[in-house]
């Protein structure tokens, strides 16, 4: 047996809770993982709360990603022993995921946990860190470098946007920090590198197609009108990168941006990203994340608070990210 947080739907009844699972009814896949650590995403958050379908099968374990050690294998590429990882492949929504002692995945899914990193470290950044790096990745490949201007992040005490603001002005980006949370987060933001803090209420109000451009690019978490009014206000040729919904699914925006100051709009997917493309993305992370500033944006928790916290997630209150140590 083992503990995880089990997720069921009855009828009409939702409902989630830490549960004692046999071994014996883990899901199909080559490689069992003794997991160490996962994390609490904004998506974990919205399938603990039933607050959105992320769950598409019942009974569910929860958790997008998670780390841990092989326990057994019918893999060549693993082996017991090996320290892996997995983000996304819609673990915690359609295949059991990582918010448990114990996961069984397709090999295709894992990769070993990148050299010179701890696992505990690799979960600290999480989903929200590799996305942040896919966000970054991608303004360079569309050509924004660090003398193009300002870059704007959103949602930037959450856990994509904290470390958004960290890798770009470790890179040297000059970077505004959209927040909802000027007061509290103001020096935190700082600490991480942003050159100015900005209330979201700015951004986050109906507003107009085209507004005074600002940004040479941005990433953001929020949709909604935040991402209409930060394309409107992006310069000419600049690039948004849309990777959330935490303001709303919507895009109230006008093709203006797009049609008038050749703006590009680049969609950025985690969950299902190619492997050599997240390969990439965790090596840049393991050479650029400095070990030293990770206490700073972490909070850990143990498996049975995670039902708390994934109220918490949902309602912003949450700074940087929440660590789960599944053992305790
Ligand atoms: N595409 C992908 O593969 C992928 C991967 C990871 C995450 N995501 C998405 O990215 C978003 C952020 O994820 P996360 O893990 O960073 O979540 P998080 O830690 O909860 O951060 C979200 C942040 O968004 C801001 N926010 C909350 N409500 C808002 C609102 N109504 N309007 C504008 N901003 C609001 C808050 O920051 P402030 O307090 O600083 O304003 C909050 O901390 C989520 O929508 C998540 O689903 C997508």
């Amino acid at each position: 047996m083992f503990r995880g947080l089990l997720i069921n739907k009855d009828d009409d009844t939702y409902s989630a809770g830490l549960a004692d699972i046999d071994e014996a009814s883990l899901p199909e896949g080559e490689v069992t993982v003794d997991v160490e650590y996962s994390t609490l995403n904004y998506k974990d958050g919205l399938a603990i709360t039933g607050k959105s379908p992320v769950v598409r099968k019942f009974p569910m374990v929860a958790g997008i990603d998670f780390v841990g050690t092989v326990s057994d294998s019918q893999s060549d590429e693993f082996k017991v022993g090996d320290k892996v990882l997995l983000n996304g492949w819609g673990v915690g929504e359609v295949h059991w995921g990582g918010l448990a002692q114990k996961a069984k995945v397709p090999a295709k899914w894992l990769f070993q946990v990148p050299e010179g990193m701890a696992s505990r470290q690799t979960m600290i950044i999480g989903t929200a860190g590799y996305t942040a790096m896919l966000c970054v990745q991608a303004l360079e490949e569309q050509g924004v470098m660090p003398d193009a201007g300002e870059i704007l992040v959103t949602g930037a005490a959450g856990g994509v946007g904290s470390i958004a603001l960290f890798l770009l002005a470790q890179r040297g980006y000059s970077v505004v920090a959209s927040t909802g949370r000027v007061e509290s987060e103001t020096a935190y933001l700082k600490s991480l590198g942003a050159t100015e803090v900005m209330d979201r209420s700015v951004l986050s109000e109906p507003g107009r197609p085209l507004g005074k451009e600002r940004w040479a690019g941005a990433v953001d978490v929020a949709g909604s009108h935040t991402l209409a009014n930060v394309c409107a206000t992006t310069r000419y040729g600049g690039v948004v990168t849309a990777c959330g919904l935490a303001q709303g699914m919507d895009f109230p925006a006008s093709v203006a941006p797009f049609i008038l100051r050749g703006v590009r709009l680049i969609g950025v997917d985690s969950v299902y990203c190619p492997m050599p493309k997240r390969l990439r993305a965790w090596e840049a992370l393991s050479q650029e994340w400095k070990a030293e500033r990770l206490g700073e944006l972490v909070e850990e928790i143990g498996l049975s608070e995670v039902v708390e916290y994934g109220e918490k997630i949902l309602s912003g209150k949450v700074r940087g990210r929440l660590l789960v140590d599944v053992n305790r």
